[in-house]
């Protein structure tokens, strides 16, 4: 009995050894593996999903220097009662404004209290202790040692992530890369006491600046107003455009509306120009002062900062948003024959394919079209360097229904979407047809559903 004893403890001080020595390396040098081998590959992968997974929930890229040190949006947050200024932010309000709250990141108590509806909702208090609990997704407050909220920044999970509702509506489980089309950014940002910089980089007061953010509405941001100063269209509606989803990436050649980009220029584009990281940023075509006179005057496109968060982040969060796959369509979400029917009209009568080439839907190589080619105007292409807009990949279209479709959400519903190309290309289809072309939209990506084993 005694001599097992002891084994058995000599087994567990060995375990712990062992678990130490993982600890205490890095993996890399731990694994017996050849970097460069098969193996070695799927270590690497996996450490860098884990690490862009990481920075895509977390990393503020030192941003809270702009968004709390200068804005002051977390003293918007708090409140004149916690010693901000203002009525404060309620949890509430923090939900009504399209925020998320992750289940996951509370404690079982605050989860009952929530469940028998004994949270005061109206408080702000709870919204400043939601974000010492990290719960807000893609807001991060940090606080002092006696809990008292210095400042707030913000990150890519705040505009490409929602929640599954699984507690209450806003309040569940993470979805990285759904687009939050509830999320109404330019109110949130119009709470901030100081919008000064703004005004100043825009040369306008702060007032107009506050107009601008509150014309955007939920689901829009304008990251294109920081470089040209644009702020309405034409006919007087906001700028602003829809926030995209931030999956199913992986084959596209640009990305963005307008097709400013890779997935990894646009993450060093966003993090150090619109969430203002301190990084480093390349791109000379912004010193172009006739199409970008904010970027070309403020050297934007020679972005240069010593400390940089941003570089050693980018090849991580890169490899991450390739690998989240456009989430499958509930099974019963559409009609499986009509899908079946509209897919040849897709490929065949519809000419759909001859741009949204299956299984990418977008062209593979340069998926670029100008606004003529699908009877648009181009207002929104214009404010980008190649002035076209890029051929959406339609993966995962039914999860973000809210707020329209193309660019600016012209059109409200799907069918509007089939209208529109049925009257621009002349193709005189049906409405049995049109309805099985929307019926197959809504099916995509094909083949997979919700409660396949693989997904
Ligand atoms: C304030 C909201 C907001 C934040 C924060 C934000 N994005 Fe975006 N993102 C957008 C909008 C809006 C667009 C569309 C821009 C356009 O076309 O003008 C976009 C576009 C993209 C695209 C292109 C998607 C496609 O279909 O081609 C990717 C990828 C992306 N963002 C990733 C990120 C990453 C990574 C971060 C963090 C470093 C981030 N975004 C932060 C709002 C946001
Ligand atoms: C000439 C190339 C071309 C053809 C042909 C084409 N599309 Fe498109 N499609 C585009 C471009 C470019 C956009 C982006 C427009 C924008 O955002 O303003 C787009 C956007 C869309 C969107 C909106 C996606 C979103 O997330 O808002 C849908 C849906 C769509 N197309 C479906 C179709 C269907 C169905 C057909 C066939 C009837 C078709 N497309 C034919 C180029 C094309």
């Amino acid at each position: 009995m005694a001599s097992r004893k002891i084994l058995s403890v000599l087994i567990a001080a060995g375990l712990g050894c062992i678990l130490l020595f993982a600890q205490e390396h890095s993996s890399s040098a731990f694994y017996e593996v050849r970097p460069d081998s098969d193996a070695g590959t799927s270590v690497h992968a996996q450490q860098m999903l884990r690490q862009g997974r990481e920075t895509f929930r977390f990393d503020t890229f030192g941003d809270e220097a702009f968004w709390g040190n200068t804005l002051k949006l977390h003293q918007a947050i708090e409140g004149a009662k916690l010693g901000g200024v203002g009525p404060g932010l309620s949890p509430a309000a923090a939900l009504g404004l399209g925020l998320k709250v992750d289940v996951d990141a509370l404690p079982k108590s605050l989860i009952a209290q929530l469940k028998a509806g004994k949270v005061n909702l109206s408080d702000p208090a709870v919204t400043v202790a939601l974000l010492q609990l990290n719960a807000v997704i893609g807001v991060t407050g940090k606080f002092d040692h006696r809990g008292k909220l210095q400042t707030v920044g913000i990150q890519c999970a705040l505009c490409h992530s929602t929640v599954d509702d699984a507690l209450t509506p806003g309040i569940g489980h993470r979805l990285d890369g759904w687009a939050n089309r509830d999320l109404d950014i330019g109110s949130i940002v119009a709470l901030a006491p100081n919008l000064q910089p703004l005004a100043d980089l825009l040369s306008t007061d702060q007032a107009t600046v506050r107009k601008v953010l509150h014309a955007w509405g939920p689901g829009k941001f304008d990251a294109e107003l920081e470089l040209d100063g644009k702020a309405f269209r034409p006919d007087g509606k906001t700028a602003a455009v829809l926030i995209p989803p931030a999956f199913g990436l992986a084959g596209v050649n640009l990305h963005t509306w307008t097709g400013w980009g890779s997935v990894t220029y646009w993450n060093a584009f966003v993090a150090n120009l619109e969430m203002h990281g301190k990084g480093n940023f390349y791109d000379p075509r912004l010193d172009d002062a006739g199409q970008f006179p904010v970027a070309a005057k403020a050297g934007f496109g020679h972005t240069t900062n010593t400390t940089d968060l941003i570089t050693p982040t980018l090849a991580a969060l890169h490899l991450y948003q390739l690998d989240i796959a456009a989430p499958a369509p509930p099974r019963k979400s559409f009609n499986e024959e009509a899908a079946e029917r509209g897919k040849e009209i897709f490929s065949g009568e519809g000419k759909c394919s001859s741009c949204h080439v299956p299984p990418l839907y977008t062209e593979p190589g340069w998926n670029m079209h100008t606004g003529e080619e699908v009877c648009v105007d181009d207002f929104q292409a214009n404010r980008a360097p190649d002035k076209r807009y890029r051929t959406t990949p339609l993966n995962g279209l039914w999860t973000h229904t809210k707020g329209g479709f193309y660019h600016d959400g012209r059109f409200p519903t799907l069918m509007a979407v089939v209208n529109h190309y049925d009257a621009c290309f002349r193709l005189g289809l049906g409405s049995r047809e049109k309805l099985d072309l929307v019926e197959f939209l809504k099916s995509l990506p094909e083949g997979k559903h919700e409660d396949d084993s693989a997904y």
